[in-house]
């Protein structure tokens, strides 16, 4: 992991009046909000350079919503460095597991959030995202990319490349690389799709993207959840799979529609080798039919019949599918953000 982009420089001036002509009117820079006897903000191209009073911005305010945490800082410094609304999580983590103590996680009232930890020398660091100067996100494409698909799965790996082929994206198989499969650890679909795609484009050094996705169903607590495909046993036998939730759903008796409503949820993601990974949602709702009906799809798809339709997902073209499927929902997403 590396730190992709600085947000924020800080200095400090104890007379802000005096500091001011100079970064206005020799450094050309505009200044964005001022209030001389504590801060100037001002825009620089992608940047902000903040100059603070030290006396002042040292000071702790009493706790209230809209007031950050106190810099604290004298002259050593403040940097920001930019991370996307994802990344955050996981410089959490990251910082934690390194032993560093988390000094504030600042939900900005306007939008955004911001981690600050102090670096050993006790300067201030903070990762923030982007928008909480309204500054955009990094502009990111896979137009004409060559992406790996991190999935050991066929139906999966199939569906993905249709929906990538009408955008022109070359793409090349985790298997056909011959890297590994990662074990999922998360306890999320986006937590367990993430550490796909990361995986694959740590190893490859390009983009990739990985799909983490199953069967929530309503009556079973969520079940199979994320455990989808270890409910098919070592064999990837769906029949299986299926006659084990229907068994359970006879189990307590579920034999009404309402009783046996189950959900589909789809969460893509996409990871750079430079290490921002951005992730897509989709979820599509139905519910479970027994005995199962049709040989297309994959997976759960002949138990399957979505809201709204008359055949299941199984008994379904292809483009049918892709019309209202959870997959074909998370990939609209991706489509929005990166092509
Ligand atoms: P994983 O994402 O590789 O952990 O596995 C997800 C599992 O969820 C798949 O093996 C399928 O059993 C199930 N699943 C995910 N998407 C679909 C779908 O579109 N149709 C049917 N089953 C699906």
């Amino acid at each position: 992991m590396r730190a992709t982009g600085i947000l924020e420089t800080v200095l400090y001036a104890e007379n802000l009046g005096r500091v001011r002509p100079f970064y206005e009117d020799v450094l050309g820079l505009e200044c964005f909000q001022a209030s001389e006897d504590r801060q100037l903000f001002f825009y620089c191209g992608d940047q902000v350079l903040l100059i603070f009073d030290p006396a002042k911005t040292s000071l702790a305010r009493p706790p209230a919503a809209g007031v950050p945490p106190a810099h604290g800082a004298r002259g050593a410094g403040h940097v920001c460095f930019r991370a996307e609304a994802a990344e955050l999580d996981r410089w959490r983590s990251r910082l934690e597991e390194a032993g560093i103590a988390i000094e504030a996680d600042f939900e900005w009232p306007a939008g955004g959030r911001s981690l600050y930890v102090r670096d050993p020398a006790g300067n201030s660091v903070e990762f923030a995202e982007p928008r909480i100067w309204r500054l955009p996100r990094r502009v990111r494409t896979l137009r004409g990319a060559k992406l790996v698909v991190a999935s050991h799965n066929r139906g999966k790996r199939k569906e993905i490349d249709d929906l990538l082929r009408p955008f022109g994206v070359e793409t090349v198989m985790a298997s056909d690389l011959g890297l590994p499969e990662p074990e999922e650890t998360e306890a999320t679909f986006a937590g367990n799709a993430r550490l796909k795609a990361e995986h694959a484009a740590m190893a490859s050094g390009l983009a990739a993207i990985s799909d983490d996705s199953g069967l929530c169903v309503d009556s079973l607590h969520g079940d199979p959840g994320i455990y989808s495909a270890r409910w098919a046993g070592p064999f990837k036998d769906f029949a299986l799979a299926m006659r084990n939730v229907e068994e359970k759903l006879q189990a307590i008796g579920a034999t009404t529609p309402d009783t046996r409503r189950a959900h589909f949820i789809s969460a893509l993601a996409v990871a750079w080798p430079d290490g921002e990974t951005r992730c897509y949602e989709g979820r599509v709702d139905g519910i479970l039919v027994w005995p199962p009906r049709g040989t297309q799809g994959f997976g759960y798809d002949p138990m399957f019949l979505p809201e709204g339709a008359t055949l299941t997902f199984g008994e379904m073209e292809p483009q049918a599918k892709h019309a209202v499927s959870h997959r074909a929902r998370a990939f609209a997403k991706l489509v929005d953000d990166l092509f």
